[in-house]
């Protein structure tokens, strides 16, 4: 059942994402293939995955939710892109293909990125049937905050600050929930917007947001130890030969692992407080910490 609908949502996004990507002229044809490179080659998805699965169960038409989908994953996108420049983790495999900076050029890869950020916004400003201007103008508000300073960026810069150093469990929290934490909670928040529901059913959903967010870098430290570069489509122990900040390395290997497993509890207990059917989204949360990519 997760993995028909995990296929579902990709294949949805994928062509929403191609069709965007595609539509825009041919200005500089090699920005935009390596624009295509970094969004539309591989990816899980879980961002979208994450704006389908939460506004279906808040009774949201599919339709009306494939900007926000698209929209979310230009941002990671763009994010994954920056993350491997030499300036940052100097990474050269991402998705099973060579970084976007090895494929093309690092000028390239600069502004293939900040394309698809701008690309983001128009994406999730276009008008959509069925939502309110104030509601658009709130979504793109949320993908903003999420984005930026008081998000993914700002804790980028946090994670690169933090690397060759010692830091302290809440610092590092910090550093995991803004760096990716923000983005997930915002791919819960895009259909919340959308919806009609109370506050508390809001304030769980976040709460859910919140943990799985956490859960979910914190598996991604655990994999760049554990799983292989073959699994992972990008080079198994990076943090550890760049020195990074993970929680693998304050926790150990099995304190990391304890942690995730207990972040996912907290997300089910949340989620079992809802009046609604969370059993794709409970399925999902628990993925997070099975997975092996
Ligand atoms: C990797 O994200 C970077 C993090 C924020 C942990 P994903 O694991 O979602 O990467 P893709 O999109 O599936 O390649
Ligand atoms: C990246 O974290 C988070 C982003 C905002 C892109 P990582 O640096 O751990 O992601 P991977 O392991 O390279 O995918
Ligand atoms: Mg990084
Ligand atoms: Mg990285
Ligand atoms: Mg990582």
């Amino acid at each position: 059942m997760l993995s028909d609908a995990i296929t579902q949502y990709q294949q949805r996004v994928d062509k929403q994402l191609a069709d965007f990507i595609d539509s825009q002229n041919e200005t500089e044809p090699r920005l935009k293939a390596a624009m295509k490179h970094g969004a539309l080659i591989g990816g899980k998805r879980i961002r979208p995955f994450l704006v389908y699965a939460v506004g279906d169960m808040l009774n949201i038409p599919l339709a009306h939710l494939d900007n926000c989908a698209a929209a979310i994953e230009c941002i990671h996108a763009y994010s994954l892109i920056h993350d491997d420049l030499p300036a940052m983790d100097d990474d050269a495999l991402r998705r099973g293909q060579p970084t976007v900076h090895i494929a093309f050029d690092e000028a390239t890869a600069i502004l293939a990125g900040d394309a698809l950020q701008t690309l983001a916004f128009e994406i999730i400003s276009k008008e959509t049937p069925n939502l309110k201007a104030r509601q658009q103008l709130a979504m793109v508000r949320a993908l903003a905050q999420a984005s930026g300073y008081q998000g993914m960026c700002g804790g980028q810069s946090m994670d690169l600050n933090a690397t060759d150093k010692e830091i302290d469990l809440d610092t590092l929290k910090r550093l995991h929930r803004l760096k990716t934490g923000a983005l997930i909670r915002c791919a819960v928040q895009l259909p919340i917007i959308a919806a009609n529901i109370t506050d508390s059913e809001r304030d769980l959903l976040l709460e859910f947001a919140d943990a799985i967010g956490l859960a979910f870098q914190v598996q991604d430290d655990v994999l760049d130890i554990i799983a292989s570069t073959e699994e992972l489509g990008k080079p198994q122990g990076s943090d550890c030969d760049s020195n990074k900040s993970t929680y693998p390395k304050l926790l150990g290997l099995s304190g990391a692992q304890q942690t995730a497993k207990s972040l996912i509890d907290d997300a089910l207990s949340a989620l079992a407080k809802l009046p609604y059917n969370s059993q794709l989204i409970a399925q999902f949360a628990r993925f997070i910490i099975e997975r092996r990519v």
